[in-house]
């Protein structure tokens, strides 16, 4: 093992053994190399004539530009072109970590790592992996989920997900999450929870979202090592009362030292900005401290500086500039008005009830998707044909379920897109 991930393990260990072994071997091994071309430039930092960068400069110490670019960019060419750090830009990470605070009040007072930048939450989920899965390891997640996860986790690290009963009678299926979690010896577990969830649109209520809460600390209690992977993508798109509009990790952050809770979190969807490609990873535990944060987040540095290197400076820069700015939160506020409108309009459009001879609802109340289930002896992937090519709609065929983004579409458009499902089904009934 590297002398710099030897380091690093004594510190883990020394101040949670449980996290340690909660690491794959890759997590492990892995380490920031503070010494080295990284060391040694930070050394020169402000040196006269600096000879260690790898970037081009200017004769007057600016980088190196094309000026068909630059002039394209109105932010400081220091703030855009250069590299971001592996960890990501200091400013933009303190004011994330601020904001996750702002976002979740139940945190106050409790100790989170500083966010490490990502490019973008698929990589965040990919470095989870990379950190936290061996081959042949479980995750355990609902039997809903984001199908990317299988060429991230799956394809990538060799993880088997094993999934349990998402819903039951209109609310989530704590019994099958309680049931799963406890599955097999008592041991490391790595759990995956995605709210709102992709595809069904689904977030907990505040007494579900506490019972999971109940359910994991339990598990821990008994011995149990758990990391629980909250994958937050569409969070802050609650649209209805009485659902929890915190981020699990919240409550996860302070429940047990066997909880290691990881936030994979980003703009993508909060503040619309998909082709930007910046994502958070922050880490949360009971107990957890500065020494104990920063050596995850040299080893997540690390993994990061292995991959991607770094994620790209001028999207970081731009966001940041978005969060400073005073219109920012009223903006926000508008987009998520435009979001809950369709919303509503989807929640209007199904409560017709002759829909219902030919598909059912899955339990929605947030995010960008909800889902209908034809009934039997419709297939799916006909009907998804049918939309298309007769009706000009366009939805998404999982496994059974018809998977509609109504965030992309126009509150008007809503009810036409029902219509055009109800009379695609009675055809293929016929
Ligand atoms: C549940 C979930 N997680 C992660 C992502 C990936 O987000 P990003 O575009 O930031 O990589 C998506 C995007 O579709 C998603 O639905």
């Amino acid at each position: 093992m590297n002398p710099q991930a030897e380091e690093l393990k004594k510190v883990i260990q020394a101040k949670n053994p449980a996290v340690y072994e909660m690491l794959s071997e890759r997590g492990k091994n892995i380490y920031f190399p503070k010494r080295g071309i990284l060391a040694q430039s930070a050394d020169a930092n402000g040196t006269k004539i600096n000879a260690t960068i790898g970037a081009a400069i200017e004769d007057d110490h600016s980088p190196m530009r094309l000026e068909s670019i630059a002039s394209k960019i109105n932010i400081a060419p220091g703030l855009t072109f250069p590299y971001a750090p592996s960890f990501g830009r200091p400013d933009i990470r303190s004011k994330w970590k601020s904001m996750i605070y702002e976002k979740n009040p139940s945190l106050s007072g409790v100790d989170i790592s500083l966010p490490i930048v990502t490019n973008a939450l698929t990589h965040g989920v990919s470095m989870a992996g990379y950190l936290f899965i061996d081959e042949n390891d479980e995750i355990i997640s609902p039997d809903l989920f984001w199908d990317n996860y299988d060429l991230i986790l799956s394809n990538s690290y060799g993880a088997k997900i094993t999934t349990f009963n998402t819903f039951k009678n209109g609310g989530f299926d704590l019994e099958a999450f309680k049931n799963k979690l406890n599955e097999g010896p008592i041991g490391k577990k790595v759990v995956i929870l995605n709210f709102p969830n992709n595809p069904s649109g689904y977030s907990p209520t505040v007494a579900e979202n506490k019972a999971m809460v109940e359910i994991i600390t339990e598990a821990a209690g008994k011995g149990n090592h758990i990391v629980v992977f909250c994958d937050d993508a569409y969070f802050g798109l609650v649209f209805e009362d009485g659902i929890e509009k915190q981020s699990i990790f919240a409550e996860l952050s302070k429940a047990h030292e066997n909880i290691l809770a990881l936030k994979l979190d980003g703009p993508t969807k909060e503040d619309y900005v998909w082709g930007f490609r910046v994502g958070f990873m922050t880490y949360g535990i009971k107990g957890g401290d500065a020494e104990l944060y920063g050596a995850l987040e040299a080893k997540t540095a690390g993994a990061v500086r292995g991959n991607i290197s770094n994620a790209s400076n001028l999207s970081q820069s731009l966001l940041l500039q978005a969060y400073n700015s005073d219109d920012y939160k009223k903006q926000k506020e508008e987009k998520f008005n435009t979001l809950k409108e369709r919303y509503n309009a989807v929640k209007e459009a199904i409560s017709n009830d002759s829909y219902k001879e030919y598909f059912n609802p899955l339990p929605f109340n947030s995010g960008y998707f909800m889902c209908v289930k034809p009934i039997d002896g419709i297939d799916s992937e006909e009907l998804r044909h049918l939309l298309n090519k007769k009706y000009s709609i366009g939805v998404i065929n999982l496994n059974g379920l018809i998977r509609i983004a109504f965030a992309a579409v126009a509150a008007k458009d809503v009810k036409e897109l029902f219509d055009g499902i109800y009379a695609a089904c009675k055809e293929i009934k016929g």
